[in-house]
């Protein structure tokens, strides 16, 4: 698992392995725009502020992906301890 910081609200989250960070904030009560969970609308699109995010989703192009400034967080998960998103 990793924890995922949100920046605006100071709020911290752990996510566990094999959940999806969408779900960890939904779970907490964070408000949050998606739809098809799959990686695959874009709905969840969210600002990467620091952390490395394994994308996982078919929305990003490579060069999107590499740059890590934003993430997919239905699907995608974190290659570092700490993500910290623009939330
Ligand atoms: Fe569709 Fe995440 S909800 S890409």
């Amino acid at each position: 698992g990793f924890v995922v910081e949100l920046k605006k609200t100071g709020r911290e989250v752990q996510v566990k392995s094999g959940q999806t960070i969408l779900k960890a904030l939904l779970d907490i009560g964070v408000n949050v725009e998606y739809s098809c969970e799959e990686g695959v609308c874009g709905a969840c699109e969210t600002k990467v502020i620091s952390g490395i995010p394994d994308h996982r989703d078919a929305i990003l192009s490579s060069s999107e992906k590499a740059a890590n400034k934003t993430m997919m967080i239905c699907c995608s998960g974190c290659k570092s301890d700490r993500l910290v998103l623009d939330l």
